[in-house]
Parts: C-alpha cells; structure tokens; sequence
C-alpha cells in the first residue's frame, strides 16, 4: 500500500481526485467503481466539476455501483443510489459510456445481483476501485469474515455496520443485508484508491496498515494489492 497523508479532508479528497482523473485521461476507456458514505462525498463533487470542466472526459468510461442497501431505492434518501445521484450523475453535464446503479428495492434482489455480476464480467477487470473503510475494516459491504473468493453477492450486514448506518437514514430504514461487490472483484482492480477521514477512524485505519492481512478485516486485505493508494487525512492517521 502506498500511503498517503494529507493535511485534511479537503487535501484528502483533491488527492484522490487527482488520480482518479489522471487515470481516466491515460485510459478514456476506464472501468471504474466509487462508494458512497461520508468519505467520497467532497471527492465525488470534485470529480463532478473536473469533468464538467472538460478536463476529463468520461465519455468513453464505464462505471458500476460498489454496493446497495438491500430494500433501498435511488429515492431513499441514504441509499447509495441516491448519494451517487446527489454528488455525481445529478451534478454531470456529461455521462459515462455505460453505467451499472444497483437497484436494492428490486423485489427481486436475485435478478439485481445477477445483472450487477454481468455487467461488472462485460468490463472487467475494474481499472479503478475507489473505496472507504468501515468502523469494522469492512470494504464495500464485505464484512468481517467474509469469502474472499466471492463475486457480487448478498451479505448480512455486521452489527457494527448496523449502528453506524443510522447515520445515513436514522431510523427510517433498517435494512438488514447488502449487496456488494465481492473482494475478488475489488482485489482485481488494476488500481485501488482508499479513502479515510477523521479521528473515529485512526484505529481502524492502523489495523488496516498493521494488522495481519485477513478477512476479519477486509480493508486489510488491501495490504497484499500491487497498486494501491490508502489516502488519509492526518485524523485518520494519528495512530499509525
Ligand atoms: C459505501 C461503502 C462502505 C463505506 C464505509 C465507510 O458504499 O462501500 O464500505 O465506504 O462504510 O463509510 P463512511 O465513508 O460513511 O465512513
């Protein structure tokens, strides 16, 4: 992991931007996959603006959702489809060639799961993932002690994840699984950006970069990928 500490989330999120965007400029065809959650929010407005800015042009680019809350829909606010709508395909003047949005209020979820595995197969392998960390290491929503050798599938949320998703959609919704991109998936893509902001996350963080490399902490996974970019804001970093 290449590890990169920023002075803050503003210069977290710029760094972040800057590679995502260099990377679509040497490769107009670019598979890539973004997350939702606190963490990308002011990266994903920047990236708005540099493409609207026609410094990069997505024109050519495909993209896919990383994960969904199982039973959330893009009008549900906290539904990841909703926050790429908010930060991103809302905001674009412009769109990618094709794109994948999981859809977590289809009834039937094992239709969605399978259209995700197909259309993440037609472009593989992602050229870009970008990623948060959960309180728990977990990465997209693979949670603890998760099959590493999984492709998109459905998962039981962890009780960690449970807790902390209040802050999304408070007690509105209490969904109680998720659908995500598997790590074999995450762990193929030819580059890996990882985002964390903020003191909550430093102990999180430190296991990620020093802990054994294992699925009880999935982000700590990313320690054996040969392109990867832990960003951090000095927060998060303060344990390392
Ligand atoms: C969201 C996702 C999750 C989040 C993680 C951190 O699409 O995949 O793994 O990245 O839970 O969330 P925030 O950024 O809200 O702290």
């Amino acid at each position: 992991m290449k590890i990169e500490v920023c002075s803050d989330y503003e210069a977290m999120s710029k760094k972040a931007c800057g590679i995502t965007s260099d990377l679509i400029k040497k490769n107009k065809k670019a598979f890539i996959s973004f997350p939702c959650g606190d963490t990308p929010a002011l990266f994903m407005d920047l990236f708005s603006e540099e493409v609207n800015d026609k410094k990069t042009d997505i024109s050519e680019a495909a993209f896919i959702s990383l994960d969904e809350w199982v039973g959330l829909g893009e009008k549900d606010e906290g539904s990841c489809a909703h926050f790429l709508n908010a930060h991103l395909f809302g905001k674009l003047k412009y769109n990618f060639a094709n794109k994948f949005i999981l859809n977590g209020a289809n009834k039937n979820i094992e239709e969605e799961l399978r259209n995700h595995e197909d259309f993440f197969n037609k472009y593989a392998p992602l050229n870009l993932s970008v990623l948060g960390i959960g309180l728990n290491g977990h990465i997209g929503f693979n949670e603890s002690g998760v099959d590493i050798s999984l492709n998109s599938h459905i998962i039981d949320l962890d009780n960690v994840t449970k807790k902390v998703m209040v802050k999304y959609f408070g007690n509105n919704f209490k969904p109680t699984r998720g659908i995500t991109q598997g790590i074999n998936q995450i762990m193929g893509a030819e580059t890996i950006i990882v985002m964390a902001s903020g003191k909550h996350k430093a102990d999180v963080v430190n296991l990620v970069v020093n802990g054994k490399a294992s699925n009880e902490v999935p982000a700590s996974l990313l320690q054996n990928h040969k392109n990867c970019f832990l960003i951090l804001d000095k927060d998060a970093a303060s344990n390392l």
